[in-house]
C-alpha cells in the first residue's frame, strides 16, 4: 500500500522520500526496487535500522540511515518530495508531540510534496508494543495535520502481521500546501 502510494505522487526516480519510524520495515527494498535513489530512513532504533542494513547487504549504501527522533530531528527545510510514516504517529498521545511531528513535516516538506501518514484505524487496536496508542479515523488523522496539507486520498487496509494478527490501518495522502498569508494592508 505505502509504495504504492508513493509511486502515485513520485514518479520520478530521484524524488527524495523519508521513511519516518521505517525501522525495520521492508518498504526500503521497495523503494530501492523501484529505483529511487533518494531514500532516506529515520527511527529511534538503531537495532531496527541496522536489521534493515544487514537484510539489504550492498544495497545498503543507497540509502540514507538516520537514527534520530522524529520530534526533534534536524531536517533540511524543503529536504522532502515524500515523507512516509507507517505505524508512528499513532504512538504521539499527548497533543504537544502530535503539534510538534505536525511541525517537522510541514518544514521537511516542501510545498506540492506529499505526506503519506498510515496510524491504526479508529476501530484498530489501543495498544501495541506495550504502549497506548491513538486511533483515527480519515477525517480526524487529517485534521492532527490542518491547514497546509490537503487530503488526496484515504485508504483502509486490513493488515496481518506476521504472526497472523489483524490490525485495521487508516492511510491518509496529502499534498504540502503554502499557508495562506494575510497581509495588514
Ligand atoms: C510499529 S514500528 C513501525 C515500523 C515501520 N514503519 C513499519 O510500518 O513496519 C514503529 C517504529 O517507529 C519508531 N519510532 C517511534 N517513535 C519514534 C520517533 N519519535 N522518532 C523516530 N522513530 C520512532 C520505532 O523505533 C519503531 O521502529
Amino acid at each position: 500500500m505505502s509504495l504504492d502510494l508513493i509511486r502515485q505522487v513520485a514518479p520520478a526516480v530521484s524524488s527524495a522520500i523519508i521513511d519516518v519510524g521505517g525501522g525495520a520495515s521492508t518498504l526500503v527494498d521497495g523503494l530501492i526496487a523501484s529505483g529511487y535513489t533518494d531514500i532516506t530512513v529515520l527511527d529511534l532504533s538503531t537495532v531496527a535500522l541496522e536489521q534493515a542494513r544487514q537484510r539489504l547487504g550492498a544495497a545498503e549504501s543507497r540509502v540514507t540511515w538516520l537514527a534520530a527522533d522524529a520530534l526533534t530531528a534536524d531536517f533540511p527545510r524543503g529536504g522532502f518530495d515524500v515523507w512516509h510514516d507507517r505505524a508512528v504517529f499513532h504512538f504521539l498521545t499527548s497533543a504537544e508531540d502530535r503539534a510538534r511531528y505536525v511541525e517537522q513535516a510541514r518544514h521537511a516538506v516542501h510545498v506540492g510534496g506529499h505526506v503519506l501518514v498510515a496510524t491504526f484505524a479508529h476501530d484498530g487496536l489501543t495498544r501495541c508494543s506495550g504502549l497506548n496508542v491513538a486511533r483515527y479515523t480519515a477525517d480526524a488523522l487529517h485534521h492532527e495535520f490542518g491547514a497546509g496539507f490537503r487530503l488526496l486520498e484515504s485508504v483502509r487496509e486490513e493488515h496481518t502481521t506476521p504472526t497472523g494478527a489483524r490490525q485495521a490501518f487508516v492511510y491518509c495522502l496529502c499534498r504540502r500546501e503554502a499557508l495562506a498569508t494575510h497581509s495588514a494592508a
